[in-house]
C-alpha cells in the first residue's frame, strides 16, 4: 500500500470526526474518498498533509509513520495537494503561483536570493519554461501573465493542481477540484488527472460532483459517521446495501 490510514481518530471538543478510520491507498490509482458534508475528508486530507494530528491512530506512506512529520516535510516526501478554498497568491501571476510550487525542486533557490548570479539566472529560466509547461498541463497556457486573483474560482483550482504538479508528487490529493468548473472544463479536468495517473501519481480525490467521481475512480472508500463504511469499485459501493442506507440513496448524484 503506497497509504494506510490506520484506526485514525480526531475530534474537534465534542465532535468525533473520525472514530477509527481505515483506508488503504495503492500506488497507481484513482482513490476517490466520498461522504456526505462534515463526514470528515477535508479533515483526513489536514491529517495526511501534517497540518493537524490524529488523535489516536497511524497514517503511513510507503511503510513509514508521517506522525510529528511537518507539512514541509510531507510535501517533500512526494505528497502534494489542493485545498478546497484555493490558496495562492492573488496578487502574483499564475506563472508565479506555479513558480513558488517548484521551489523544492530548486538547488540555489532564486526566489529567497536578492543576488542574481547566472547560476540563478539560469535556474530560474529553468523554472519559468517548467512553469510554463506545468500552465500548458493544466489548460492555462493563455492566462500566464494574469493575476491569480483575477482568474474565475474555478480556474484558481486548476492553477492549485498546477502548483501542486510543479512538487512531482507521487500522492497528489486534490479537494474538490471540480468545484465551480463548466461541463467543458470537468472533461478537461476528467482527462487531466487521467494524465497524472499515467505518468504514475497516485490520485486522492475528495469530489461532491458523483459522475466524475464514478467515471474516473479506480476506486472509492466511503466514509460515514466516522467510519470507512465500504471500499471497491465504483460498481461496488454503488452496490453495497450499507452505501445505499447511508448515504447513495438519498439524494443520489448530489451528496459527497
Ligand atoms: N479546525 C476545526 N475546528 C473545529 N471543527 C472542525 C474543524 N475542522 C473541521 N471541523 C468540523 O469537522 C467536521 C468535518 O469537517 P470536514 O473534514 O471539513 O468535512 P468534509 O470535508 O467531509 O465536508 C465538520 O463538522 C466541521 O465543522
Ligand atoms: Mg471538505
Amino acid at each position: 500500500m503506497l497509504l494506510e490510514i490506520k484506526d485514525v481518530h480526531r475530534s474537534f471538543g465534542g465532535l468525533k470526526v473520525h472514530r477509527g478510520l481505515e483506508i488503504g491507498v495503492e500506488a497507481g490509482v484513482i482513490f476517490a474518498v466520498i461522504g456526505p458534508n462534515g463526514a470528515g475528508k477535508t479533515t483526513l486530507f489536514q491529517m495526511i498533509s501534517g497540518l493537524l494530528p490524529p488523535d489516536k491512530g497511524d497514517i503511513r506512506y510507503r511503510g513509514s509513520s508521517l506522525a510529528g512529520l511537518e507539512p514541509h516535510s510531507i510535501a517533500l516526501a512526494g505528497i502534494g495537494r489542493t485545498f478546497q478554498t484555493p490558496q495562492l497568491f492573488a496578487d502574483l501571476t499564475c506563472l508565479q503561483n506555479v513558480m513558488i510550487g517548484l521551489h523544492g525542486r530548486l538547488k540555489s533557490g532564486f526566489l529567497a536570493s536578492g543576488f542574481r548570479g547566472r547560476a540563478l539566472r539560469r535556474e530560474e529560466d529553468w523554472a519559468r519554461s517548467e512553469a510554463m509547461q506545468i500552465l500548458d498541463y493544466v489548460g492555462l497556457k493563455n492566462q500566464a501573465s494574469m493575476l491569480a486573483g483575477a482568474l474565475p474560482f474555478g480556474r484558481q483550482r486548476l492553477l492549485e493542481v498546477g502548483r501542486a504538479w510543479a512538487g512531482k508528487p507521487n500522492l497528489l490529493m486534490l479537494d474538490e477540484p471540480a468545484a465551480g468548473l463548466n461541463d467543458v472544463e470537468i472533461e478537461g479536468l476528467k482527462s487531466l488527472i487521467r494524465r497524472m495517473r499515467a505518468e504514475g501519481c497516485t490520485i486522492l480525490l475528495i469530489e461532491h460532483h458523483m459522475g466524475i467521481v464514478m467515471d474516473i475512480s479506480d476506486r472509492i472508500a466511503v466514509i460515514h459517521d466516522g467510519l470507512c463504511i465500504s471500499t471497491g469499485t465504483p460498481a461496488h459501493v454503488q452496490h453495497d446495501p450499507k452505501v445505499i442506507d447511508a448515504y447513495l440513496g438519498r439524494g443520489r448524484g448530489r451528496a459527497a
